[in-house]
């Protein structure tokens, strides 16, 4: 401890607030890795990076979502331009940035958002579930880190943490010493390869409250991907409901919209899985989707939201809280920078 002077340790007895996903949340575990724990090069073996299956285009994002996706976008790939070959980086030295974080409930589109950065830029997308790798053991995360950004400068990928919430907002403090040392290693490698890194990384968060003044200087925007409003879930029933899909015909996109207010793409997915897999077991002409089969789904549906403490009420309107310009402003200050400032960490040696 104490080598980052940004790094503030809330008090061990504030339990973090459950998160939508009601994901665990898992602390490192101090001990040896298990025998035959890859070496290096059969370490970077496994992050690979793969062609994007979705289209910026497929994603069915309300249009404040979509300008500011398509905006960053932008940004990026005419950055060398405006950077380099207008001189836009003599006065925004700090305008290297190139993360984006992507934050909304769960199901909302989020990985798919990315993947359709990643087509859009032209370039594979190296996905790593940040949970996971930070779960594992203590030392090895650091490495895991340097491993998946040597995969993705070697394969031209955008760099996707999928479920980073505990880098980007300030994570709780564990139990020892030793796994608390174990975490500032990793926040520091990760900050440092960030900082080496010429591609683009991609953060999916479903809540990062108190988010870490040292990435939130490096992310070059935030992007809300909400549930989907009425608009947006007629949108996407036309897209599940699909043609050769044998329907009754009162069964609509509009109408899926009208009982599903409150539920994610995913959820609207899940259900019209759930009602053909019900309509399929039938025989004749009863075989066919029918409002009952989405009705007893959407029913299902709710019941595990409440179940798992995710209903509408907790969802994205009270629980995410993305950062007003006035507290990035704070976090700026409390990091002793000025408007645009290229931040210099002190806090990398530490790698
Ligand atoms: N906005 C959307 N537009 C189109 N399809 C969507 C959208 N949201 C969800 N879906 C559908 O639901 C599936 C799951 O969405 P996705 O995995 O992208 O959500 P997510 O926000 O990453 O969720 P999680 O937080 O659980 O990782 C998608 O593969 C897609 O079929
Ligand atoms: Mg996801």
């Amino acid at each position: 401890m104490g080598f980052f002077s940004d790094r503030v340790v809330p008090p061990r007895a504030a339990a973090p607030t459950p998160t939508p996903t009601a994901r665990p949340t898992v602390l490192p575990v101090v001990g040896q890795p298990p025998k035959g724990v890859a070496e290096e090069g059969e370490r970077s073996n496994r992050y690979e990076s793969a062609p994007p299956r979705f289209r910026l285009e497929d994603v069915i994002l309300p249009g404040g979502a979509r300008s500011q996706v398509e905006s960053l976008v932008g940004k990026i790939e005419h950055h060398q331009t405006l950077y380099e070959q207008w001189g836009l980086g003599a006065i925004d030295p700090g305008g290297r940035r190139v993360a984006i974080n992507l934050f909304g409930p769960p199901g909302s589109g989020k990985t798919m958002c990315a993947e359709g950065i990643a087509a859009r830029l032209g370039r594979p997308i190296l996905t790593v579930n940040y949970a996971e790798l930070e779960s594992k053991y203590v030392g090895e995360t650091p490495k895991n880190i340097v491993a998946a950004f040597a995969a993705a400068r070697q394969s031209e990928a955008v760099l996707f943490f999928d479920e980073a919430d505990s880098i980007l907002g300030r994570r709780l403090t564990s139990v020892t010493q030793s796994a608390d040392h174990g975490v500032n290693v990793s926040r520091s490698v990760m900050l440092l390869q960030m900082d080496r890194f010429e591609g683009v990384v991609v953060f999916a968060t479903n809540l990062a409250k108190n988010y870490d003044g040292a990435f939130v200087r490096r992310i070059l925007g935030h992007v809300e991907i909400p549930l989907p409003d009425r608009a947006g879930r007629e949108r996407l029933g036309a897209r599940f409901l699909v043609a050769s899909l044998p329907r009754a015909e009162e069964v609509t996109p509009a109408w899926l919209a009208e009982i599903t207010d409150g539920l994610s793409g995913g959820e609207m997915l899940q259900l019209v899985i759930g009602a053909a897999t019900r309509a399929v077991q039938r025989a004749g002409d009863a075989r066919r989707v029918t409002r009952d089969d989405l009705a007893a789904e959407e029913r299902a549906s709710r019941a595990a939201r409440r179940a798992v403490g995710l209903d509408a009420a907790t969802t994205v309107h009270e629980e995410v809280h993305t950062p007003t310009p006035a507290e990035l402003a704070a976090l700026r200050a409390k990091a002793g920078l000025s408007a645009g400032e290229r931040p210099i960490e002190q806090d990398e040696a530490a790698s």
